[in-house]
């Protein structure tokens, strides 16, 4: 494995990404780690990541300058770079002009990170420091316009170091440099794979959890069920889930989690039809925040009401991403939102948390759920929302209006499948606009419900765009639904990409 510290650096996430494309097991751990610690996992290799401090500001980040003395090969990146030559006698100076973007790479030395490149490469800088002179025992690699030191190494000690970031897209051969280090100077073999992942976190479950038990919430998505099923694996039936039905899913949800979760892979569930419990709870609020609050504030409820009949639990599964994890800020980067992973659950239940997918990332998460036999409707679900259906109905939640919403979104995601497109539309749904307006059917005037459609391509949901679904698609869509949903007379394709617009309604 391969340890990536972090100090703060906007890329250091995908940094991890790329060691892991590579097929090699890393993990990413805070600049403060102390040395015996790092040593504890045995690491081929460390990363340094970029970050945003610069070295000579008080209090900046730094490490144990013994970590050069451990005999394990080095590559710091943009900030580690810096830091890596103050540490080991290089100069390093504020920048008159800072360096931002693409950038041409001069490459003075061909062998070692950048065996096989041209003399002149691009790269992708972002920095306002720069180092001046390399350290003793260092020889300079690379230069640009403005870095006289651009890349350096010491092979003797297999320390390197590159102050541009090889881990973006627009470094192109950036995967070769991040290939020559795993692979040429660490002795990565590069066959880690979803396997080995399953296998190492089932024997760390297995240690963590002992002889006690634990609960995990699951939603019928396919995060909660993919870390529900690996810790089964580990601990069998000291795994209980449970599964609060809001009454707020998209048709044919319930049954799917129900029998995904009991008839294939026998793991205890607790189903709970809350249903009429949230439709009560909602009845006459039409303010979104105030659904979301709602519900959020009735799962919990429910939830504890059946993990305290479950007595004594000593842990919580849940199936943190590792984007949540960084969102909800890691020791050194900034925190940009609070965790509100599964509806946010209850602070004061005194559990320890497992968190089996925190490493990785959602196309990895699907990968797992895969190998361990899930079903492709759970595996490839879409991303849904906590609130559900209540967040797609604008204006009051009612039990008819749910039923109208839940025909006509099953008739599009039907015809969405049909069309072969499900997997290249981010989230594709109906929504429930709360809108009347005249019709003609048969011979008779109508007055009824407007069906929305959206559907976007995204790669995160940060930002989207509206999906170019065939007109032909869009037509069975809109005549069925007319024709099949009782109170729809139309129907509308939303067409606005986010931003301006969002992805959901509400
Ligand atoms: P928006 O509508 O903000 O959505 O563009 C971005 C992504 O977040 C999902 N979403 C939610 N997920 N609780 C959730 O768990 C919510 O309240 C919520 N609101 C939006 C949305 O489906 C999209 O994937």
């Amino acid at each position: 494995m391969v340890i990536v510290l972090d100090f703060g650096g906007q890329y250091s996430h995908l940094i991890a990404r790329r060691i892991r494309e590579l097929k090699v097991f890393c993990e990413m751990l805070p600049y403060t780690t102390s040395l015996e610690e790092i040593r504890r996992h045995h690491p081929r290799g460390i990363i340094f990541s970029g970050g945003p401090a610069s070295v000579y500001q008080p209090g900046a980040p730094t490490v144990d300058a013994g970590i050069y003395d451990l005999g394990i090969p080095i590559l710091g990146i943009c900030y580690g770079m810096q830091l890596m030559a103050k540490q080991l006698g290089g100069v390093v100076t504020r920048a008159d002009h800072h360096e931002y973007g693409k950038t041409t790479l001069e490459v003075v030395d061909t062998t070692g990170l950048f065996c096989g490149f041209a003399p002149a490469e691009q790269c992708w800088m972002s920095h306002g420091d720069r180092v001046e002179a390399p350290p003793p025992g260092f020889t300079v690699t690379a230069r640009t316009e403005l870095a006289p030191v651009a890349a350096m190494a010491d092979h003797r000690r297999r320390l390197y170091a590159v102050q541009f970031h090889p881990e973006v897209v627009h470094t192109p051969r950036g995967r070769d440099i991040l290939r020559h280090f795993l692979y040429d100077v660490c002795g990565c073999h590069g066959t880690w794979t979803m396997g080995s992942f399953i296998e190492e976190s089932i024997r760390e479950i297995r240690q963590k959890v002992g002889e006690g038990r634990a609960i995990c919430a699951i939603s019928g998505g396919v995060d909660s069920s993919v870390a529900a099923v690996l810790v089964h694996r580990a601990i069998g039936h000291r795994l209980t889930c449970i599964f609060v039905n809001h009454g707020l899913l998209r048709r044919g949800e319930a049954e799917q989690v129900i029998s995904t979760m009991r008839e294939q892979f026998h793991i205890p569930l607790v189903y709970v039809d809350a249903s009429e419990r949230f439709l009560k709870r909602l009845a006459g609020v039409t303010d979104p925040e105030q659904k979301r609050k709602i519900i959020g504030e009735e799962f919990i409820r429910v939830f504890e009401e059946e993990a305290a009949k479950l007595g004594q639990v000593d842990f919580l599964v849940q199936g943190t991403l590792y984007p949540d994890v960084v969102e909800s800020g890691t020791a050194t980067a900034a925190v940009i939102k609070s965790h509100h992973n599964v509806g946010g659950l209850p602070a004061d239940m005194q559990l320890a948390l497992i968190e089996p997918l925190r490493w990785l990332f959602k196309d990895e998460v699907r990968e797992v759920g895969r190998e361990l036999g899930l079903p492709d409707e759970v595996v490839w679900r879409q991303p849904f929302p906590g609130p559900g259906l209540a967040v797609r109905i604008i204006g009051e939640v009612t039990a008819e209006k749910l039923a109208m919403l839940r025909h006509a979104d099953a008739i599009f995601r039907e015809e969405i499948r049909r069309a072969g497109l499900s997997r290249d539309i981010w989230q594709y749904f109906a929504v429930l606009p709360g809108l009347r307006s005249v019709g003609v059917m048969g011979d008779g005037r109508t007055y009824a419900h407007t069906v929305a459609l959206r559907a976007v391509y995204s790669s995160d949901g940060m930002t989207a765009d509206w999906a170019r679904i065939p007109f032909d698609v869009l037509e069975r869509v809109s005549s069925r639904i007319v024709n099949e949903v009782p109170g729809v007379n139309r129907v509308v394709y939303d067409i606005t990409s986010k931003p301006p617009a969002t992805i959901e309604w509400e």
